[in-house]
């Protein structure tokens, strides 16, 4: 059984649910990515790398928990999160620390403000799914918070990737979420 009736509400709530999981997904390759990597070459890194990407795959595990009782089917642009994840993990991985912390505190960024433009549209509409909301969003900015304050570099290069990764963050969030994202600004 559906547990909402409203078509647009449930459908919003739909993309809500398939753009989070989707983001999750994308959030586990780009640090698998960058542990693969790390483990090479910047061994010290790999202990954040390996508990962030244990918050992601929980993150995961809850949007797809909270898929079933909605209606909701898993994201059918899936495969390019996990390809442009992959490829943003390995990239900013041979860039070196430095390109990993800009690259979490750049997706983390965007993400954080995606969660909060959620957590306005819902209000007190489904508080079992702004909860969960709200509890990640909570642990993606101690992510955010985590590269900020152990990042280095902040020149015009550090510029550059930072905007190149929150640019795709937010091209990949809008294309799965059909412009929802535009939608639900207006919405509150
Ligand atoms: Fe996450
Ligand atoms: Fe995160």
């Amino acid at each position: 059984m559906l547990l909402f009736r409203e078509p647009s509400f449930s459908r919003t709530v739909s993309r809500i649910l398939r753009v989070d999981h989707a983001g999750e997904y994308g959030a586990i390759r780009i640090y698998g990515a960058q542990i693969l990597v790390a483990r090479r070459l910047h061994p010290a890194v790999v202990p954040f790398l390996v508990e962030t990407v244990a918050h992601e795959r929980r993150h995961a595990a809850t949007f797809r928990e909270l898929m079933w009782p909605r209606g909701t089917r898993p994201c059918r642009a899936m495969p390019l999160w996990g390809v442009v994840g992959t490829l943003l993990g390995l990239f900013t991985g041979l860039l070196g620390v430095n390109a990993i912390m800009i690259c979490t505190e750049a997706v983390e960024r965007t993400v954080h403000a995606h969660l909060n433009k959620q957590l306005a549209f819902l209000g007190t509409r489904d508080p079992v799914l702004s909860e969960a909301i709200r509890a990640v969003r909570d642990e993606e900015v101690g992510h955010h918070d985590h590269a900020h304050a152990a990042r280095t570099s902040f020149g015009l290069a550090a510029h550059a990737l930072d905007a190149f990764v929150a640019g795709t963050t937010w091209l990949l969030i809008w294309c799965s979420t059909y412009g929802a994202l535009t939608r639900m600004r207006h919405a509150v």
